[in-house]
């Protein structure tokens, strides 16, 4: 029986066959080295862990699911979050670095649902030249000239609007008076709309709609909440618009546009198209409305709970309303907002302690290696600042509402603690790079400032005018994941003059 002429070429590749393999194993690790994910879990196929991870929880905690994922994997795990692999920190160096490294390594990637409602020319979901030029417009209008000159006086009298409907001894939610107060600011900043006026109110209506498609599942389907809030986005879209189109005509008429407006300001100054401009002021409306008046409403819930802190918040605004009664000024001016050292602590603490914004999404661009760490390109990145405001390593007692710890030693730019209630073994500067409440980097919030502005000054007059109870003790801050008082917030109020 003769040997097939096959069998000696067979026996080499057989031979050859495993080496290969071996050099091509050992190249493509060379170029792919292995990677040192953080440790972690990735969950059900698709939806991985979203379901634990956005399971609500009260607002002055990092939730279940957080403190248990820290407790096994530490301050940077792995997980599967919104459909895709997501590294989660609770690392305040990370999100530091995250945050500073926008666009370079790391960049904003909300869930495309977030761009579906709120309009793909929405700041939260543009980036590059785009993203730069819709902010320079919104820095412009926020800008810290604009809340000297306008926005304190427009502030004062939003606030003292919404405080004045106030009755004595009546029960009703904070949490409604505070969005009142933010709403009819932003609308009357952005388009000139008057409170109480049928329009004004009508879109308020839309609104609530709206928003609350814009914190539900994204399912568009009849009846659903997305889908209505769809058909609001819809709605205040052509409201907005036909105003537009009336100030345009106005400008074709050669009218002077008196309005010191938002809407007046990128007519005259930009070229965006009707398009941008909708998703622009749509998104500022929702950026600035939302966010404040949660804030507003933490204030509110936290202060009863330290009789200390609402007494020393009365002397300081005594002192301030005293002074300006003796020399004939009514106005809040610049320069008392900056004398209201105590009530910027309080302001600071409520932002830490209630965490209105809890994390951020991003994504990474490139390869990135941590402490050791793989980040891999295109993974989900999460930056979760509420975890480093309440990581009792770096506050203490971080549950509890302690404003002193943020005293100020410098006009409440710069931030220092009491004793023993510091960030341990932190300088001023440390304390300043871990409390991140308005994000960071190039895309840290551009309305800050206002709304630093709109808390202190409703704390002002809030103290000055009225004592208040909270009226349903049982109703904390939840995270849904936007932070929301599910019973409205009751509080019952009496009135008395301090001055
Ligand atoms: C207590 C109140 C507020 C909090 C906690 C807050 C928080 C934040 C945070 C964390 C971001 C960064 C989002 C990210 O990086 O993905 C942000 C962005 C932004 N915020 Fe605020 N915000 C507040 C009030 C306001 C107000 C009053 C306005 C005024 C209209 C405003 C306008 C914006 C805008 C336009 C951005 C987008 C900035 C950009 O992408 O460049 N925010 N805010």
């Amino acid at each position: 029986m003769s040997d097939s002429p096959l069998t000696p070429l067979c026996s080499i590749i057989s031979l050859l066959f495993p080496l290969l393999l071996i050099v091509i194993i050992f190249f493509f690790r060379r170029k792919h080295p292995r990677l040192n994910l953080p440790p972690g879990r990735m969950g059900w196929p698709f939806i991985g862990e979203t379901i634990g991870y956005l399971k609500p929880y009260p607002a002055t905690t990092v939730g279940d699911f957080m403190e248990q994922h820290i407790a096994r994997y530490g301050k940077i795990y792995k997980s599967k979050l919104f459909g895709e692999p997501a590294i989660v920190s609770a690392d305040a160096g990370l999100n530091r670095y995250i945050l500073q490294n926008e666009g370079k390594l790391f960049e904003c990637s909300y869930p495309r649902s977030i761009g579906g409602i709120l309009g793909k020319w929405s700041m939260l979901v543009l980036v590059g030249d785009m993203h730069r030029d819709m902010r320079a417009i919104s820095l412009n209008f926020l800008s810290h000239a604009r809340l000297r000159t306008h926005l304190l006086k427009e502030v004062e009298k939003h606030t003292l609007l919404v405080l004045s409907s106030w009755k004595e001894n009546c029960t009703f939610s904070a949490q409604d008076e505070a969005k009142k107060f933010t709403f009819n600011l932003m609308a009357d900043h952005i388009m000139s709309l008057d409170p109480g006026n049928l329009e004004t109110e009508l879109l308020k209506k839309e609104y609530v709609t709206f928003m609350k498609g814009v914190v539900s599942a994204p399912l568009n389907f009849p009846g659903t909440a997305y889908r209505r809030a769809l058909k609001s986005r819809s709605t205040i879209l052509n409201f907005i618009e036909v105003k537009m189109e009336e100030r345009v005509k106005r400008m074709e008429e050669n009218e002077n546009l008196e309005e010191d407006d938002l809407l007046n300001w990128v007519l005259k100054h930009s070229n965006l198209s009707t398009e941008q401009i909708l998703d622009l002021i749509l998104s500022l409306l929702f950026a600035g409305h939302e966010t404040s008046s949660v804030a507003i409403a933490l204030a509110i819930h936290f202060l009863p709970g330290s009789p200390r802190a609402i007494q020393q918040l009365r002397e300081e605004h005594i002192k301030i309303a005293k002074a300006k009664k003796e020399a004939g000024e009514v106005e809040l001016t610049w320069e008392d907002y900056k004398s209201m050292e105590f009530t910027h602590c309080v302001v600071n603490e409520t932002l830490r302690l209630g965490n209105v914004v809890r994390f951020l999404h991003r994504k990474a661009l490139k390869d990135v290696r941590y402490k050791g760490y793989d980040i891999p390109c295109g993974w989900k990145v999460l930056p979760v600042v509420a975890a480093v405001h309440l990581d009792p390593s770096l506050f203490d007692q971080p549950q509890h509402f302690n404003p002193w710890r943020w005293q100020s030693n410098n006009n409440g730019s710069s931030t220092t603690c009491i004793e023993g209630s510091c960030p341990s073994g932190s300088s001023n500067s440390t304390a300043s790079q871990i409390f991140m409440p308005f994000g960071g980097g190039p895309r840290l919030c551009a309305g800050s400032e206002l709304a630093k502005v709109e808390m202190a000054v409703f704390i002002h007059h809030l103290i000055l005018n009225f004592q208040w109870d909270l009226a349903d003790e049982t109703d904390q801050a939840y995270v849904y994941p936007f932070v929301d008082f599910p019973k409205g917030l009751p509080i019952k109020v009496h009135r008395h003059s301090l001055i």
